[in-house]
C-alpha cells in the first residue's frame, strides 16, 4: 500500500515533507489507492479559508459504507467487525462479521426507507452504545441521509435544539438504556422533547430494556415490528465527495449549538488514514474505544475509521465503575484488546480508585494505549503507562477537535516517539502554527501561542450547518487565512506540541466541551437570578469544573437551595454533564466601564490564584472583587 502505512521516522519525515510541499499530490496518491470510488475525482482540493470554501476530491462518487463494509465481505466476510459488550455482565456479548454488519446495515436502512427518509434528509439518532446505535448511523450512510447523533446524556431540550436546528423528521431511539445500576426511559426523552417540535416527525423505537413506553400511533414506529417484513439487502446510494455525511453538535461560546458538517469523502480519507497509522493497526487485534458514539471521536474512531480498515471494533454499552472499578480491565482481559483509547478523565477516575482493581487481570493483549479530548496530566500519564501500559505500550495522546474530523496531532508508535503531557507531532498533512494575540507567527521554540492551522486537511468540517458567516467568524476570522482551533500550545525545542488548554469561553469537563454562554442562558432564566457567570477551575477527577458566580435580584435566598435549583434547571435544559461544582452568591460582578464582566479576574478567583489578578483598578466596581475573594469557594 505504498506510503499508506508509516513505519519509521525516516518514512514519516519523507512523507510529511512531500504532504506539506505538495499535498495534492500527496493526498491524490492515498485516496486513490487505498478506497473505492465509482468515479475519480477532478481535483484534489480547492479552498479559500477567509471564504470558508473547502473541497476536496470534488465530482468523485462514492458510498463510504461500501468502503467500511461490502469491500471487506468480498475479501473477509467472517473477520469480526463489530463486537458488543453489554453493561449488564450477565447478559451475553455479540458480535457481528463483516457480513453480518452487511445485512444489519441494510435492513436498517430499508426500514429508514420504508419510513419515507431519503438523500439528504436529516435523522437525528438518540440512541445508547448498542449496536442498533451503529447500524443506524451506516444505514443513513448507506442511503444518503445526513445523520445528527445526540448523545444519549443530553436532555429533552437540548435534543429538540437540535432536531430543531436542522430540521430533521426522523428520531431513532429506544425505550430505554442501562448504564451501570440505572436504567433510563429515553423514549420519555424524546416525547418530551418532540412537544417542542413540529409535526413532521417520526420516532423509530429499538426494543433494549422492555420499559413501559408510550405509543403515538401516528408518529412512533417499533423497528421489531418493520425489521422482519424488509429486504436485507440494499443498495448503496452514490453520494458527492462533498455531499453532507453527518452533522455533529458541539458547544460555542454563544448560546446556541454549533451544528458541524462533515463531508463525504475527504473525511473518510482522513479518519481512515490516521486510524491505520497512530493505532497501528494488525490483521487480527482487537481495538477499543471507550468513547460514545455521540462525540466525535465515536463517530471518527469507533465506527468509520476502524471499519473503513476492515478492523474489528468493540462496543461498550456501560460504564468504567460497574459492576465496579476493574471492568474496563476485565473487558481488556476478556476480549484480548490490542489498542486502548480512552480520555484522561477516565484514567484519572480510574486510577484513584487504586491499582487493586487492576491487578487481576491480564493486561498482557495491549501494544498501544491512547488519550483524547482534554490535556492529561503527568501524573494520570504514568499511571496509565505503568499500570496499564506496565511502561511497554506507547502512549498516544491525540489531539483533535469535533471540527478536524480526525486527529490532527499526535505520537505514532514506533515512529514519533511519545512524551508525557504532549500531544507531540503533527500528523501528515497538517501545518500547525503558533500565533501571538497581534497574529504574528511566533517561530522561536519553547514559547506558547495560539494553535492555528494554515493549510487544510481533508475531513475539516465544512460549515456550520444554517449558517456559514458563524463558520467563517468563528474559525477563520481571528487570524487571516488560518484556522484557529481557539486552543493555546506550546512547543519544545524538538518541535513537540503541547496543548495548554482552550483560550475562549468553552470549558473542557471531564472531556466534555461545554460553553460557558449556554450554561449562563439556562441559570439566567431562574426567576430570582440577576445576573451569573460560568468559569472553570482544576479538578482532580474532571480536569476541570465549573464555578457560578451569581448575582441575586434582591432577595436573599440559601446558597444550598439556589445552588441544587440551579443545577436542576442546567440539567433540564442542557444535561447533567454541564450541573456547576461551586456556586457563590455575590452582590455583584467584576466589570469593565463598558460593562463587560471580567472572567479573566473570577478565574484567577476559583483557581485560588489571588495574587495574579492584575490590575483591578479599572473596573467598574473594584470593591465588589474583594467580597469575592472573601467568600470564595
Ligand atoms: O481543547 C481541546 C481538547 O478538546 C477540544 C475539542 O473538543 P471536542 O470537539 O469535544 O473533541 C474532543 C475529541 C476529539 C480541543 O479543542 N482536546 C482534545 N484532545 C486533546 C485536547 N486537549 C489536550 N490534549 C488532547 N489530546
Amino acid at each position: 500500500m505504498n506510503n499508506y502505512i508509516i513505519n519509521n521516522k525516516a518514512n514519516y519525515d519523507l512523507a510529511y515533507a512531500e504532504s506539506t510541499e505538495n499535498p495534492v499530490k500527496f493526498w491524490d496518491d492515498i485516496a486513490s489507492k487505498n478506497f473505492v470510488w465509482e468515479k475519480k475525482w477532478s481535483s484534489v482540493v480547492n479552498w479559500n479559508f477567509d471564504k470558508a470554501k473547502i473541497k476536496w476530491f470534488e465530482n468523485s462518487k462514492l458510498n463510504i459504507t461500501f468502503n467500511c463494509i461490502d469491500r471487506h465481505v468480498k475479501e473477509n466476510p467472517d473477520k469480526i467487525a463489530i463486537l458488543f459488550e453489554p453493561n449488564n455482565v450477565n447478559e451475553k456479548e455479540k458480535s457481528y462479521t463483516y457480513s453480518e454488519l452487511l445485512t444489519e446495515v441494510c435492513k436498517m436502512a430499508n426500514v429508514l426507507k420504508s419510513l419515507g427518509i431519503k438523500k439528504g434528509d436529516r435523522v437525528c439518532i438518540y440512541l445508547p452504545m448498542i449496536p442498533e446505535l451503529a447500524f443506524s448511523v451506516l444505514a443513513c450512510a448507506r442511503i444518503g441521509a445526513i445523520h445528527s447523533v445526540v448523545f444519549a446524556g443530553f436532555s429533552s431540550e437540548a435534543l429538540a435544539t437540535r432536531i430543531n436546528d436542522c430540521d430533521s423528521t426522523l428520531t431513532i431511539t429506544s425505550d430505554g438504556s442501562f448504564r451501570g445500576p440505572k436504567t433510563l426511559n429515553l423514549k420519555c426523552i424524546v416525547d418530551d422533547a418532540l412537544l417542542k417540535c413540529n409535526d413532521k416527525q417520526k420516532v423509530l423505537v429499538v426494543n433494549r430494556t422492555q420499559e413501559e413506553i408510550n405509543i403515538d400511533k401516528n408518529r412512533d414506529f417499533l423497528l421489531d415490528d418493520i425489521i422482519s417484513s424488509v429486504e436485507d439487502y440494499c443498495n448503496p446510494v452514490l453520494m458527492d465527495a462533498e455531499d453532507p455525511l453527518f452533522i455533529l453538535y458541539t458547544s460555542g461560546s454563544t448560546g446556541k449549538p454549533k451544528g458541524m458538517v462533515h463531508s463525504t469523502a475527504g473525511y473518510m480519507v482522513y479518519t481512515s488514514y490516521t486510524f491505520k497509522n497512530i493505532f497501528q493497526y494488525k490483521e487480527n487485534d482487537v481495538y477499543w474505544c471507550t468513547a460514545d458514539i455521540g462525540w466525535i471521536t465515536g463517530h471518527s474512531y469507533i465506527l468509520y475509521g476502524p471499519l473503513c480498515n476492515g478492523a474489528t471494533t468493540l462496543m461498550f454499552e456501560g460504564v468504567p465503575s460497574y459492576p465496579d472499578y476493574s471492568r474496563f480491565w476485565k473487558i481488556v482481559d476478556k476480549y484480548k484488546v490490542s489498542q486502548f483509547y480512552t480520555a484522561p478523565t477516565a484514567i484519572r477516575a480510574l486510577a484513584k480508585q487504586g491499582v487493586n482493581f487492576v491487578k487481576d487481570n491480564d493486561l498482557s493483549s495491549l501494544r498501544i494505549l491512547g488519550t483524547v479530548g482534554e490535556p492529561i496530566n503527568e501524573e494520570a500519564w504514568n499511571w496509565y503507562n505503568e499500570n496499564i501500559g506496565k511502561s511497554k505500550c506507547p502512549i498516544v495522546d491525540t489531539w483533535w477537535q469535533t471540527e478536524t474530523g480526525g486527529i490532527l496531532i499526535s505520537s505514532i508508535p514506533g515512529v514519533i516517539p511519545d512524551k508525557a503531557t504532549f500531544a507531540t507531532k503533527p500528523f501528515l498533512g497538517i501545518q500547525p502554527l503558533l500565533l501571538d494575540d497581534n497574529g504574528d507567527e511566533i517561530k522561536e521554540n519553547n514559547k506558547v501561542g495560539k494553535l492555528c492551522i494554515k493549510f487544510p486537511w481533508p475531513s475539516i468540517a465544512r460549515t456550520i450547518w444554517g449558517n456559514h458567516e458563524r463558520y467563517i467568524n468563528t474559525y477563520f476570522s481571528a487570524f487571516k487565512g488560518k484556522y484557529f482551533t481557539g486552543d493555546g500550545a506550546f512547543r519544545d525545542e524538538n518541535g513537540n506540541y503541547r496543548i495548554t488548554g482552550r483560550v475562549d469561553d468553552v470549558i473542557i469537563v471531564s472531556g466534555h466541551n461545554l460553553g460557558t454562554a449556554p450554561i449562563e442562558d439556562a441559570i439566567n432564566e431562574h426567576e430570582n437570578i440577576a445576573e451569573s457567570a460560568i468559569v472553570g477551575f482544576p479538578h482532580d477527577i474532571k480536569g476541570n469544573a465549573l464555578y457560578g458566580f451569581i448575582t441575586l435580584k434582591g432577595m436573599s435566598l440559601g446558597n444550598k437551595k439556589i445552588k441544587s435549583e440551579i443545577n436542576e434547571l442546567i440539567s433540564k435544559k442542557i444535561g447533567p454533564i454541564a450541573k456547576l461544582d461551586k456556586v457563590q452568591l455575590t452582590s455583584g460582578l467584576p466589570k469593565t466601564r463598558s460593562g463587560k464582566i471580567m472572567r479573566r479576574i473570577l478565574r484567577k478567583i476559583a483557581s485560588k490564584e489571588f495574587n495574579s489578578l492584575g490590575d483591578i483598578s479599572t473596573l467598574l466596581n473594584p470593591e465588589v472583587v474583594d467580597e469575592i475573594i472573601n467568600n470564595s469557594l
